[in-house]
């Protein structure tokens, strides 16, 4: 009789003990992904004002990420982003002469809002990592 009321409280413990593990082991899955900021949360906060929902810009005044041949040159995107530019540039062959500010933001943020760019607005796709963020703001 002893024994099992023994064992029972063993059988408790052990449950107590596993079911605390499995809550915390859910913490950590949940965290990581919320830890990252999406590319996606990024634009909406970010970039969304001048160059739009739906990444088309404003007409000579915003130019478009939508379909954007300036994207076929990754570091040129890249240290846009980083650095921000004043002066003339051309997109699909429509020239702008505004201003971008640089963006306040950290590599990891680069890459996922320009991973977002590339796989959004009928761009080509592909990924930017935050190491080849990293490797074109040490040459600017
Ligand atoms: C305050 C307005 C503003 C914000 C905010 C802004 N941009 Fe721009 N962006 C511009 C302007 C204006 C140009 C063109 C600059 C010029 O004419 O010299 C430009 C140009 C670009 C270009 C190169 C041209 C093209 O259309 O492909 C890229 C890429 C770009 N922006 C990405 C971004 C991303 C990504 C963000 C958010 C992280 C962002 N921009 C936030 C105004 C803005």
């Amino acid at each position: 009789m002893e024994k099992r009321y023994l064992l029972t409280v063993v059988a408790i413990f052990s449950f107590l003990i596993y079911s605390c593990g499995g809550a915390s082991n859910q913490g950590d899955a949940s965290n990581s992904p919320a830890a990252k900021v999406s590319g996606d949360a990024i634009y909406k906060k970010t970039c969304i004002s001048c160059h739009q929902p739906n990444g088309e810009g404003l007409t000579n005044v915003y130019p478009p990420l939508a379909k954007s041949d300036f994207l076929n040159d990754k570091e040129k995107a890249i240290g846009q982003v980083i650095k921000g530019y004043t002066g003339e540039l051309t997109v699909n062959g429509k020239k702008y002469n505004s201003s971008m500010p640089a963006q306040q933001l950290t590599d990891d943020e680069i890459a996922s809002v320009l991973t977002y760019v590339y796989g959004n607005f009928g761009n080509s796709g592909g990924a930017v990592t935050a190491d080849e963020v990293k490797a074109i703001r040490a040459k600017l």
